[in-house]
Protein backbone atom coordinates (compact mmCIF):
# COMPACT_ATOMS: atom_id res chain seq x y z
CA UNK A 1 0.00 0.00 0.00
CA UNK A 2 1.52 3.62 -0.99
CA UNK A 3 1.15 6.87 0.67
CA UNK A 4 -0.49 8.35 -1.87
CA UNK A 5 -4.23 8.76 -0.35
CA UNK A 6 -3.86 10.88 3.01
CA UNK A 7 -6.38 11.45 5.93
CA UNK A 8 -8.03 14.65 6.36
CA UNK A 9 -8.11 15.64 10.06
CA UNK A 10 -11.57 16.76 11.13
CA UNK A 11 -10.65 17.18 14.84
CA UNK A 12 -7.85 16.05 17.23
CA UNK A 13 -9.06 12.36 16.99
CA UNK A 14 -11.25 12.32 13.81
CA UNK A 15 -9.98 12.25 10.45
CA UNK A 16 -11.61 11.78 7.33
CA UNK A 17 -10.49 8.98 5.52
CA UNK A 18 -13.23 8.62 2.35
CA UNK A 19 -13.26 8.18 -1.59
CA UNK A 20 -14.07 10.86 -4.04
CA UNK A 21 -15.94 9.96 -7.04
CA UNK A 22 -14.67 12.81 -9.85
CA UNK A 23 -16.34 10.73 -12.60
CA UNK A 24 -19.83 9.27 -11.22
CA UNK A 25 -22.45 11.32 -13.38
CA UNK A 26 -25.76 9.18 -12.43
CA UNK A 27 -27.08 8.22 -9.20
CA UNK A 28 -30.37 6.11 -9.86
CA UNK A 29 -31.82 8.26 -11.77
CA UNK A 30 -30.00 11.58 -10.45
CA UNK A 31 -27.56 13.72 -12.64
CA UNK A 32 -24.57 14.03 -10.39
CA UNK A 33 -22.68 16.66 -12.62
CA UNK A 34 -20.22 17.56 -10.19
CA UNK A 35 -19.61 13.85 -8.88
CA UNK A 36 -19.84 13.02 -5.33
CA UNK A 37 -17.63 11.61 -2.11
CA UNK A 38 -18.26 8.95 -0.16
CA UNK A 39 -16.78 9.97 3.01
CA UNK A 40 -15.99 7.37 6.01
CA UNK A 41 -14.51 8.86 9.09
CA UNK A 42 -11.52 7.19 11.48
CA UNK A 43 -12.03 7.91 15.53
CA UNK A 44 -9.17 7.71 17.26
CA UNK A 45 -9.79 6.90 20.04
CA UNK A 46 -8.71 3.90 22.72
CA UNK A 47 -10.96 1.73 20.65
CA UNK A 48 -10.20 2.79 17.08
CA UNK A 49 -13.09 3.41 14.84
CA UNK A 50 -14.61 3.53 11.43
CA UNK A 51 -17.69 4.88 10.71
CA UNK A 52 -18.76 3.63 7.57
CA UNK A 53 -17.10 2.65 4.80
CA UNK A 54 -17.24 3.72 0.92
CA UNK A 55 -18.53 2.12 -2.18
CA UNK A 56 -16.85 -1.43 -3.35
CA UNK A 57 -14.87 -0.15 -6.25
CA UNK A 58 -12.93 2.42 -3.57
CA UNK A 59 -11.74 0.48 -0.52
CA UNK A 60 -8.41 1.03 -1.42
CA UNK A 61 -8.78 4.54 -1.36
CA UNK A 62 -10.05 4.40 2.04
CA UNK A 63 -7.83 1.41 3.76
CA UNK A 64 -4.87 3.71 2.06
CA UNK A 65 -6.22 6.79 3.74
CA UNK A 66 -6.56 4.84 6.87
CA UNK A 67 -3.25 3.49 6.24
CA UNK A 68 -1.75 7.37 6.50
CA UNK A 69 -2.52 7.39 10.33
CA UNK A 70 -2.19 4.01 11.79
CA UNK A 71 -2.33 0.38 10.51
CA UNK A 72 -5.57 -0.68 9.94
CA UNK A 73 -5.76 -4.03 11.37
CA UNK A 74 -5.46 -1.32 14.41
CA UNK A 75 -9.56 -0.52 13.81
CA UNK A 76 -11.09 -2.26 16.47
CA UNK A 77 -14.65 -0.91 15.55
CA UNK A 78 -16.49 -0.11 12.54
CA UNK A 79 -20.08 1.51 12.85
CA UNK A 80 -22.29 1.22 9.54
CA UNK A 81 -24.38 4.13 10.05
CA UNK A 82 -26.37 3.16 6.95
CA UNK A 83 -26.61 0.10 5.19
CA UNK A 84 -26.62 1.61 1.05
CA UNK A 85 -24.17 0.00 -0.89
CA UNK A 86 -22.19 3.71 -1.49
CA UNK A 87 -21.78 3.00 2.05
CA UNK A 88 -21.53 -0.28 3.27
CA UNK A 89 -20.42 -2.20 -0.58
CA UNK A 90 -17.69 -3.00 1.05
CA UNK A 91 -18.31 -3.50 4.31
CA UNK A 92 -17.70 -7.75 3.98
CA UNK A 93 -14.35 -7.48 2.96
CA UNK A 94 -13.58 -4.55 5.03
CA UNK A 95 -14.71 -6.80 7.42
CA UNK A 96 -12.39 -9.75 6.35
CA UNK A 97 -9.35 -7.90 5.90
CA UNK A 98 -9.52 -5.89 9.11
CA UNK A 99 -11.07 -8.45 11.47
CA UNK A 100 -12.43 -6.01 13.72
CA UNK A 101 -13.23 -6.57 17.08
CA UNK A 102 -16.91 -5.46 16.75
CA UNK A 103 -19.45 -4.37 14.17
CA UNK A 104 -22.23 -1.95 14.99
CA UNK A 105 -26.00 -1.24 13.11
CA UNK A 106 -29.05 -0.22 13.91
CA UNK A 107 -31.45 -3.31 14.55
CA UNK A 108 -32.72 -2.56 10.84
CA UNK A 109 -29.37 -2.00 9.85
CA UNK A 110 -28.39 -5.40 10.86
CA UNK A 111 -31.09 -6.72 9.10
CA UNK A 112 -30.64 -5.03 5.73
CA UNK A 113 -26.77 -5.68 5.79
CA UNK A 114 -27.56 -9.60 5.90
CA UNK A 115 -29.86 -9.24 2.75
CA UNK A 116 -27.39 -7.85 1.31
CA UNK A 117 -24.36 -9.41 1.53
CA UNK A 118 -26.18 -12.72 2.73
CA UNK A 119 -22.91 -13.64 4.90
CA UNK A 120 -22.17 -14.59 7.90
CA UNK A 121 -20.57 -11.57 9.14
CA UNK A 122 -21.50 -10.58 12.72
CA UNK A 123 -23.28 -7.21 13.11
CA UNK A 124 -24.08 -5.97 16.41
CA UNK A 125 -27.51 -3.72 16.55
CA UNK A 126 -27.89 -0.58 18.83
CA UNK A 127 -30.92 0.95 19.77
CA UNK A 128 -31.69 4.56 19.62
CA UNK A 129 -30.68 6.53 22.21
CA UNK A 130 -27.87 3.95 23.32
CA UNK A 131 -24.20 4.94 24.22
CA UNK A 132 -21.04 2.96 23.01
CA UNK A 133 -17.49 3.41 25.24
CA UNK A 134 -14.79 3.68 23.00
CA UNK A 135 -12.59 3.67 26.22
CA UNK A 136 -11.67 7.11 26.60
CA UNK A 137 -14.45 8.67 24.60
CA UNK A 138 -18.45 7.54 24.56
CA UNK A 139 -20.65 8.09 21.05
CA UNK A 140 -24.77 7.56 21.00
CA UNK A 141 -26.58 6.01 18.27
CA UNK A 142 -29.53 7.77 16.70
CA UNK A 143 -32.34 6.04 14.65
CA UNK A 144 -33.50 8.21 11.74
CA UNK A 145 -35.66 6.08 10.36
CA UNK A 146 -36.42 6.60 6.82
CA UNK A 147 -34.02 9.76 6.77
CA UNK A 148 -33.83 8.05 4.26
CA UNK A 149 -33.86 4.06 4.47
CA UNK A 150 -35.49 1.93 7.07
CA UNK A 151 -31.58 1.34 8.77
CA UNK A 152 -30.48 4.59 8.97
CA UNK A 153 -29.48 6.09 11.91
CA UNK A 154 -26.87 8.61 13.00
CA UNK A 155 -23.45 8.22 15.34
CA UNK A 156 -23.20 11.70 17.84
CA UNK A 157 -19.65 12.15 19.47
CA UNK A 158 -20.06 14.61 22.57
CA UNK A 159 -16.70 15.15 23.52
CA UNK A 160 -16.43 16.94 20.26
CA UNK A 161 -19.85 18.01 19.45
CA UNK A 162 -19.91 16.12 16.36
CA UNK A 163 -23.14 14.22 14.47
CA UNK A 164 -22.12 11.59 11.79
CA UNK A 165 -25.08 12.15 9.89
CA UNK A 166 -24.56 9.71 7.19
CA UNK A 167 -26.91 10.74 4.05
CA UNK A 168 -28.38 13.85 6.17
CA UNK A 169 -27.00 16.93 5.19
CA UNK A 170 -25.02 15.50 2.21
CA UNK A 171 -24.92 16.17 -1.08
CA UNK A 172 -22.94 14.93 -4.42
CA UNK A 173 -19.95 17.48 -4.95
CA UNK A 174 -16.44 15.86 -5.68
CA UNK A 175 -13.95 18.42 -4.65
CA UNK A 176 -10.53 18.50 -3.38
CA UNK A 177 -11.39 20.77 -0.07
CA UNK A 178 -13.47 18.45 2.66
CA UNK A 179 -14.96 21.48 4.25
CA UNK A 180 -17.81 23.32 3.35
CA UNK A 181 -16.49 26.46 4.19
CA UNK A 182 -13.81 25.90 1.76
CA UNK A 183 -16.34 25.67 -1.13
CA UNK A 184 -17.72 28.31 -2.88
CA UNK A 185 -21.17 28.67 -1.11
CA UNK A 186 -23.07 28.91 -3.99
CA UNK A 187 -22.59 26.08 -5.47
CA UNK A 188 -22.41 24.38 -1.97
CA UNK A 189 -26.06 25.64 -1.43
CA UNK A 190 -27.23 24.23 -4.70
CA UNK A 191 -26.16 21.12 -4.36
CA UNK A 192 -27.07 20.80 -0.91
CA UNK A 193 -30.79 21.97 -2.71
CA UNK A 194 -30.39 19.30 -5.29
CA UNK A 195 -29.60 17.04 -3.11
CA UNK A 196 -32.67 17.23 -0.63
CA UNK A 197 -35.01 17.70 -3.36
CA UNK A 198 -34.22 14.10 -5.06
CA UNK A 199 -33.26 12.56 -1.92
CA UNK A 200 -35.03 13.88 0.95
CA UNK A 201 -37.98 15.75 0.20
CA UNK A 202 -40.31 12.90 -0.06
CA UNK A 203 -39.11 12.65 4.05
CA UNK A 204 -39.64 16.40 4.88
CA UNK A 205 -41.73 15.65 7.88
CA UNK A 206 -38.86 13.30 9.21
CA UNK A 207 -36.89 16.29 9.07
CA UNK A 208 -38.77 18.11 10.81
CA UNK A 209 -39.73 15.73 13.16
CA UNK A 210 -35.49 14.61 13.70
CA UNK A 211 -34.56 18.31 13.69
CA UNK A 212 -37.59 19.07 16.70
CA UNK A 213 -36.04 16.24 18.53
CA UNK A 214 -32.15 16.91 18.30
CA UNK A 215 -33.47 20.35 19.68
CA UNK A 216 -35.46 18.25 22.59
CA UNK A 217 -32.74 16.62 23.44
CA UNK A 218 -30.56 19.54 23.98
CA UNK A 219 -27.70 18.11 21.60
CA UNK A 220 -24.80 20.66 20.76
CA UNK A 221 -23.95 20.56 17.27
CA UNK A 222 -20.14 22.07 16.72
CA UNK A 223 -19.60 19.67 13.48
CA UNK A 224 -21.74 17.98 10.82
CA UNK A 225 -19.98 15.00 9.00
CA UNK A 226 -21.91 13.76 6.31
CA UNK A 227 -20.96 10.57 3.99
CA UNK A 228 -21.58 12.69 1.29
CA UNK A 229 -19.56 16.02 0.02
CA UNK A 230 -18.27 18.57 2.40
CA UNK A 231 -18.51 18.45 6.47
CA UNK A 232 -19.95 21.24 8.51
CA UNK A 233 -17.83 23.04 10.78
CA UNK A 234 -18.25 26.57 10.52
CA UNK A 235 -22.16 26.46 8.78
CA UNK A 236 -23.28 24.11 10.67
CA UNK A 237 -26.57 27.02 11.08
CA UNK A 238 -26.85 27.59 8.12
CA UNK A 239 -27.84 24.14 6.95
CA UNK A 240 -29.90 23.04 9.60
CA UNK A 241 -31.82 26.44 8.91
CA UNK A 242 -31.92 25.38 5.37
CA UNK A 243 -33.13 21.56 6.02
CA UNK A 244 -35.87 23.04 8.04
CA UNK A 245 -36.70 25.42 4.85
CA UNK A 246 -36.37 22.78 2.54
CA UNK A 247 -38.29 20.49 4.63
CA UNK A 248 -40.80 22.88 5.16
CA UNK A 249 -41.62 22.87 1.70
CA UNK A 250 -43.39 26.51 1.35
CA UNK A 251 -44.29 27.68 -1.67
CA UNK A 252 -42.75 31.06 -2.73
CA UNK A 253 -43.16 33.77 -5.25
CA UNK A 254 -41.82 31.22 -7.97
CA UNK A 255 -43.02 28.90 -11.15
CA UNK A 256 -41.25 26.78 -13.44
CA UNK A 257 -42.88 25.72 -16.74
CA UNK A 258 -41.37 22.53 -17.14
CA UNK A 259 -42.62 20.81 -20.73
CA UNK A 260 -41.70 19.02 -23.68
CA UNK A 261 -42.58 19.96 -27.43
CA UNK A 262 -42.74 18.15 -31.01
CA UNK A 263 -42.94 21.00 -33.28
CA UNK A 264 -42.61 23.79 -31.14
CA UNK A 265 -46.42 24.28 -30.34
CA UNK A 266 -46.10 23.85 -27.04
CA UNK A 267 -42.91 25.11 -26.53
CA UNK A 268 -44.53 28.76 -27.91
CA UNK A 269 -47.36 28.20 -24.92
CA UNK A 270 -44.87 27.93 -22.53
CA UNK A 271 -43.28 30.88 -23.22
CA UNK A 272 -46.06 33.12 -24.21
CA UNK A 273 -47.44 31.63 -20.44
CA UNK A 274 -44.54 32.69 -19.13
CA UNK A 275 -45.08 36.17 -19.93
CA UNK A 276 -48.38 36.32 -18.65
CA UNK A 277 -46.66 35.28 -15.38
CA UNK A 278 -44.19 37.72 -15.56
CA UNK A 279 -46.68 40.65 -16.21
CA UNK A 280 -48.42 39.13 -12.80
CA UNK A 281 -45.04 39.65 -10.66
CA UNK A 282 -44.07 35.54 -10.48
CA UNK A 283 -40.40 34.69 -10.90
CA UNK A 284 -40.74 32.58 -13.49
CA UNK A 285 -38.69 29.66 -15.00
CA UNK A 286 -39.11 27.51 -18.29
CA UNK A 287 -37.19 24.66 -18.60
CA UNK A 288 -37.19 22.22 -21.65
CA UNK A 289 -36.87 18.54 -21.11
CA UNK A 290 -34.81 18.73 -24.13
CA UNK A 291 -32.28 20.44 -22.07
CA UNK A 292 -32.91 20.34 -18.72
CA UNK A 293 -32.39 16.30 -16.90
CA UNK A 294 -35.15 15.86 -14.29
CA UNK A 295 -33.25 16.33 -11.56
CA UNK A 296 -32.63 19.84 -12.37
CA UNK A 297 -36.12 20.22 -13.12
CA UNK A 298 -36.90 18.83 -9.28
CA UNK A 299 -34.43 21.27 -7.63
CA UNK A 300 -35.85 24.37 -9.56
CA UNK A 301 -39.41 22.71 -8.26
CA UNK A 302 -39.20 22.56 -4.67
CA UNK A 303 -38.94 26.07 -3.74
CA UNK A 304 -41.51 26.42 -6.55
CA UNK A 305 -45.29 27.88 -5.74
CA UNK A 306 -46.29 26.70 -8.67
CA UNK A 307 -45.57 24.12 -11.28
CA UNK A 308 -47.18 24.04 -15.11
CA UNK A 309 -46.61 20.87 -16.90
CA UNK A 310 -46.66 20.97 -20.74
CA UNK A 311 -46.92 18.10 -23.57
CA UNK A 312 -47.92 17.93 -26.81
CA UNK A 313 -49.77 14.33 -27.68
CA UNK A 314 -48.22 11.65 -29.02
CA UNK A 315 -50.16 8.20 -29.51
CA UNK A 316 -52.90 9.22 -27.43
CA UNK A 317 -50.18 10.11 -24.50
CA UNK A 318 -48.01 12.76 -23.27
CA UNK A 319 -44.74 12.81 -24.23
CA UNK A 320 -42.31 9.96 -22.65
CA UNK A 321 -40.04 12.76 -21.09
CA UNK A 322 -42.99 14.25 -19.50
CA UNK A 323 -44.16 11.09 -18.14
CA UNK A 324 -40.47 10.08 -17.14
CA UNK A 325 -40.71 13.50 -15.11
CA UNK A 326 -44.04 13.34 -13.81
CA UNK A 327 -43.60 9.69 -12.29
CA UNK A 328 -40.14 10.87 -10.86
CA UNK A 329 -41.69 13.46 -9.11
CA UNK A 330 -44.72 12.06 -8.01
CA UNK A 331 -42.39 10.05 -5.90
CA UNK A 332 -40.81 12.84 -3.87
CA UNK A 333 -44.27 14.27 -2.88
CA UNK A 334 -44.11 17.90 -3.36
CA UNK A 335 -46.29 19.89 -0.96
CA UNK A 336 -48.06 22.97 -0.97
CA UNK A 337 -47.81 23.80 -5.19
CA UNK A 338 -50.64 24.81 -7.47
CA UNK A 339 -50.79 24.29 -11.01
CA UNK A 340 -51.53 24.13 -14.61
CA UNK A 341 -51.36 21.85 -17.64
CA UNK A 342 -51.23 22.91 -21.50
CA UNK A 343 -50.05 21.49 -24.48
CA UNK A 344 -50.87 21.24 -27.94
CA UNK A 345 -52.13 18.29 -30.83
CA UNK A 346 -53.61 16.96 -33.68
CA UNK A 347 -56.48 15.21 -33.27
CA UNK A 348 -56.82 12.96 -30.16
CA UNK A 349 -55.20 15.13 -27.72
CA UNK A 350 -55.08 13.18 -24.18
CA UNK A 351 -51.82 15.12 -22.93
CA UNK A 352 -53.40 17.25 -20.92
CA UNK A 353 -55.83 14.98 -19.29
CA UNK A 354 -53.44 12.54 -18.10
CA UNK A 355 -51.24 15.04 -16.63
CA UNK A 356 -54.01 16.49 -14.48
CA UNK A 357 -54.96 12.73 -13.36
CA UNK A 358 -51.30 12.75 -12.37
CA UNK A 359 -50.70 16.10 -10.75
CA UNK A 360 -54.32 15.86 -8.76
CA UNK A 361 -53.05 12.43 -7.50
CA UNK A 362 -49.83 14.43 -6.50
CA UNK A 363 -52.70 16.76 -4.07
CA UNK A 364 -51.17 19.65 -6.77
CA UNK A 365 -54.17 22.26 -6.52
CA UNK A 366 -54.48 22.98 -10.16
CA UNK A 367 -55.78 26.10 -11.68
CA UNK A 368 -58.26 26.02 -14.49
CA UNK A 369 -58.73 23.64 -16.77
CA UNK A 370 -55.38 23.83 -18.65
CA UNK A 371 -55.10 24.78 -22.50
CA UNK A 372 -54.95 22.55 -25.54
CA UNK A 373 -54.68 23.75 -28.73
CA UNK A 374 -54.73 21.64 -31.93
CA UNK A 375 -51.74 21.96 -34.07
CA UNK A 376 -50.64 25.74 -33.84
CA UNK A 377 -51.43 27.92 -31.57
CA UNK A 378 -53.15 31.25 -33.49
CA UNK A 379 -52.80 34.52 -31.85
CA UNK A 380 -56.03 34.03 -29.77
CA UNK A 381 -54.83 31.02 -28.55
CA UNK A 382 -51.82 32.46 -27.56
CA UNK A 383 -53.36 35.40 -25.72
CA UNK A 384 -55.56 32.46 -24.13
CA UNK A 385 -52.02 31.63 -23.03
CA UNK A 386 -50.89 35.07 -21.54
CA UNK A 387 -54.22 35.47 -19.23
CA UNK A 388 -53.73 31.69 -17.85
CA UNK A 389 -50.06 32.40 -16.69
CA UNK A 390 -51.81 35.88 -15.89
CA UNK A 391 -54.55 33.54 -13.37
CA UNK A 392 -52.27 31.03 -12.15
CA UNK A 393 -49.92 34.32 -10.86
CA UNK A 394 -52.86 35.71 -9.20
CA UNK A 395 -53.98 32.58 -7.31
CA UNK A 396 -50.53 31.78 -6.28
CA UNK A 397 -50.25 35.66 -4.49
CA UNK A 398 -53.27 34.47 -2.58
CA UNK A 399 -51.59 31.95 -1.61
CA UNK A 400 -48.16 34.02 -0.37
CA UNK A 401 -47.72 35.22 3.29
FE1 LIG B 1 -25.56 7.72 0.26
FE2 LIG B 1 -28.50 6.37 1.08
O1 LIG B 1 -26.74 6.34 0.54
Amino acid sequence: MGEKYKAIKVTDRVYWVGAVDWGVRDFHGYMTQRGSTYNAYLILADKVTLIDTVKKPFMNEMLERIASLTEPKNIEYIISNHSEPDHSGCLPETIDVLKPEKVFASTIGTQTLLQEFHSGHEIIPVKDGESLSLGNLNVTFFETKMLHWPDSMVTYMPDDKLLFSQDAFGMHLATSERFADEIDWSIVEYEGEKYFANIIMPLSSVVLRTLGKISDLGIEIDIIAPDHGPIWRKDVEKIINLYTKWATQKPTNKAVIVYDTMWCSTEKMAKVIAEGLIDGGVSTKIMSLKSNHRSDVITEILSAGAILVGSPTINSNMFPSVADLLYYLKGLRPQNKIGGVFGSYGWSGEAVAHIKEILTAMKVDLIGDGLRFKYMPNDNDLTQCFNYGKLIAEELKKRLD
